[in-house]
């Protein structure tokens, strides 16, 4: 790279972890991809907007994903190399299925009402244009603990093991400092799982449930959720993903999930962790997570850069032709709309907190 040249600015993937996430899947209609387009630029100023009023604690930050089919409806150019459709993944006991999604919005921050705030800004810009296929309100559990109970996100890389886990570099040059994402959602039978002693439920994870220890290699199972998402190369190299999974649930519809998310440099170790509980790995058959764990919606996305969000490439052309159609349709509604301020207001609208 010469000297004069900065690497590009990621999105803010690494950001630390929060009390609040809104994950919100959504498909592009036809003919709304020059909003979308829009949208995509305006993003990280609408969180500025939003995140703004409540300084650094609020800690709003929203990652922006985008799925295979929707890149060439969108883009001109180059496509991210390892960006596709998410495979499922069918076991002998279990399925992963994969679900529609053009785009992620992962919203995160210390509060829920600055996550909501953003989601709202998003979803305004984009009603009318998107289906949203997925929305899902996560919350901090005590201390960081899924409701099976168990901490969960231990073992995620930090510092410079964790930008070189989820960022990619030179091996796709145009989008490097860009990332991959896998979703999945998934559903507990928390009546079996609470069914379970303690100990029994440590055998499932791989890990003591209170302390948050590692079982020892001789008692940990092969078919823990531990020993089939390790990745590790016979020299020791370790494959790792930064999660940054949530909680979720309505009570009263006896729903309680864990949003599972997973950001890569390369979707292929995700999914080979993925194969692993779902296809098993011997003499393991399966995870035995997913005994008590079901995954009903799986997608997988590409998360470009901070500046390619600020710079985007041209759309294809059946894109720019109705871009073009579109800006001629505002300019009509521009003149029709009488200026700000004409009836003597200033022209600021309601102002909502
Ligand atoms: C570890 C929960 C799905 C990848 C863990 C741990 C828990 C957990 C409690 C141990 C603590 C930790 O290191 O975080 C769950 C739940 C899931 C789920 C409740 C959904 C029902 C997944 C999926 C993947 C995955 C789908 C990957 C495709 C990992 C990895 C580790 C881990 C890489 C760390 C393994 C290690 O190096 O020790 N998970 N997980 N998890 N999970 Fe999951």
């Amino acid at each position: 790279m010469p000297a004069h040249s900065r690497r590009p600015v990621p999105q803010p993937v690494l950001s630390p972890l929060t009390s609040a996430a809104i994950f919100l899947v959504v498909t592009i209609d036809d003919g709304g991809e020059p909003v979308v387009r829009e949208t995509l630029s305006d993003v990280t100023g609408l969180q500025r907007a939003v995140g703004f009023r409540a300084s650094q604690e609020g800690r709003l930050s929203v990652v922006v994903g985008i799925g295979s089919d929707a890149w060439d409806r969108l883009f001109a150019g180059p496509r991210p190399a390892e960006l596709h459709t998410f495979r499922e993944l069918v076991g002998a006991r279990h399925h992963a299925v994969s679900t529609p999604g053009d785009l992620l919005f992962h919203i995160r921050a210390a509060r829920l009402d600055l996550c909501f705030a953003l989601a709202s800004e998003i979803m305004e810009r984009l009603r009318g244009v998107v289906t949203t296929r997925d929305e899902v309100h996560g919350f901090k559990y005590f201390d960081v603990r899924d409701l099976l109970g168990f901490v969960d996100g231990t073992e995620n890389p930090t510092g410079p093991a964790a930008d070189a886990a989820v960022l990619i570099e030179d091996e796709d040059p145009p989008f490097s400092g860009g990332s991959y994402v896998i979703v999945q959602k998934y559903l507990h039978d928390l009546r079996a799982w609470n069914a379970l002693p303690a100990e029994a439920q440590e055998l499932v994870i791989g890990r003591r449930k209170l302390s948050d220890v590692e079982l020892d290699d001789a008692v940990k199972p092969a078919d823990s959720h531990v020993a089939l998402t390790t990745i590790e190369d016979p020299d020791g190299t370790k494959h790792e993903i930064v999660r940054d999974n949530m909680p979720f649930g309505t009570v009263g519809e006896g729903e309680f999930g864990t949003y599972f998310i997973g950001y890569a440099r390369t979707p292929a170790v995700t999914e080979r962790m993925l194969e692993r509980m779902f296809l098993g790995a011997p003499p393991a058959s399966h995870d035995r997570i997913l005994d008590f764990s079901t995954a009903v919606t799986g997608s997988l996305f590409h998360v470009p850069t901070g500046d390619f969000l600020d710079n985007l490439p041209g759309p294809p052309t059946a894109c720019a032709a109705e871009e073009t159609v579109g800006a001629d349709e505002t300019e009509a509604v521009a003149t029709a709309v009488p200026p700000a301020g004409a009836d003597g207001s200033l022209g600021i609208g309601e102002l909502r907190t």
